[in-house]
């Protein structure tokens, strides 16, 4: 791919909402690098995405950093700059509709009658799975991925308490809460065994990325101990503790013995 800085063929003035990926700059789209090439201001939410991401822009554009603004300072340097003409990226990590709060951007860039798009980005539960090497839907073990997080400053509804998705015993995908961990460990040991391995997910595509596999019971202590507070992401899977055991739960559709629609039978 090549990206030419400074020139934006068919990019017309917007608000982009992009998916900057879990912070690996390799790890974003095409289509998202493209347009943080061609953005005149770029937003960033820099608590979770590392500089390096703004290695493509143009060298000219203004970036700014939002960790510490609210969305009152954002809105109006997004709607200034587009109504002037320019081509605005309002990066998040991962991908934005998982606890991006872009919701309310959206609903207000809406009201002030100014364009905008959301471009996805890969989320930190698939670069994680990337790295562990690890299907999250193995046949006959598994087949539901649950993305959630346990209630902290930000209320998760009763009917999704962490326990009852724990009684599903699927593969739990875990973000947002490093800091209530010992919590977060009872509930879900009132479902999954608590000797099944789990993977605690550092900073997964950042240059300091760390990434652990321990028991269940062990996930608190450890995060404890080396102080995880923050983009550390749990995942919770029958499907680690089953790795290696591929003749036992194969998947039927590379199997010699399933015949399908573009593999018919002899
Ligand atoms: C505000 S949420 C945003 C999630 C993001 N939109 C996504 O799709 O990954 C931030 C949380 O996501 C998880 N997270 C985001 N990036 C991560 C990374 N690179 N490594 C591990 N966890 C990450 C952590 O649980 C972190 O506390």
């Amino acid at each position: 791919m090549s990206i030419s800085p400074g020139i934006s063929p068919g990019i017309s003035p917007a608000v982009y909402i992009v998916g900057a990926g879990p912070g690996d700059p390799d790890l974003m789209t095409v289509k998202g690098a493209r347009l943080l090439a061609a953005a005149d201001l770029i937003l960033y939410a820099d608590s979770l995405v590392p500089s390096q991401i703004l290695q493509t822009a143009k060298p000219e554009a203004q970036k700014i950093r939002t960790a510490n603004k609210t969305l009152e300072d954002i809105l109006p340097l997004m709607v200034e700059q587009v109504r002037a003409g320019r081509v605005v990226v309002r990066l998040h990590d991962g991908d934005p509709c998982l606890y991006g709060a872009v919701h309310e951007q959206m609903d207000a860039l809406a009201e002030a009658e100014i364009p905008f798009e959301m471009i996805p980005g890969i989320s930190a539960y698939q670069a994680a799975a990337a790295k562990l090497g690890l299907e999250l839907t193995v046949p006959g073990l598994v087949q539901s991925i649950i993305l959630t997080r346990i209630s902290g400053r930000t209320q998760v509804p009763e009917a999704e308490e962490l326990a009852s998705l724990a009684a599903h015993e699927a593969s739990l995908c875990l973000y947002l809460s490093a800091r209530h961990v010992e919590q977060a460990q009872a509930k879900l040991m009132a479902h999954y065994p608590p000797e099944m391995p789990i993977a605690v997910c550092f900073r997964v595509g950042w240059p300091d990325e760390k990434i652990w596999q321990v028991p269940l019971k062990q996930m608190a202590a450890l995060t404890q101990r080396e102080n995880l507070i923050r983009t550390t992401m749990y995942i919770i899977s029958p499907a680690l503790a089953a790795k290696g055991e591929a003749g036992k739960l194969r998947s039927r559709l590379y199997s010699p013995t399933h015949n399908h629609l573009f593999r018919g039978g002899a």
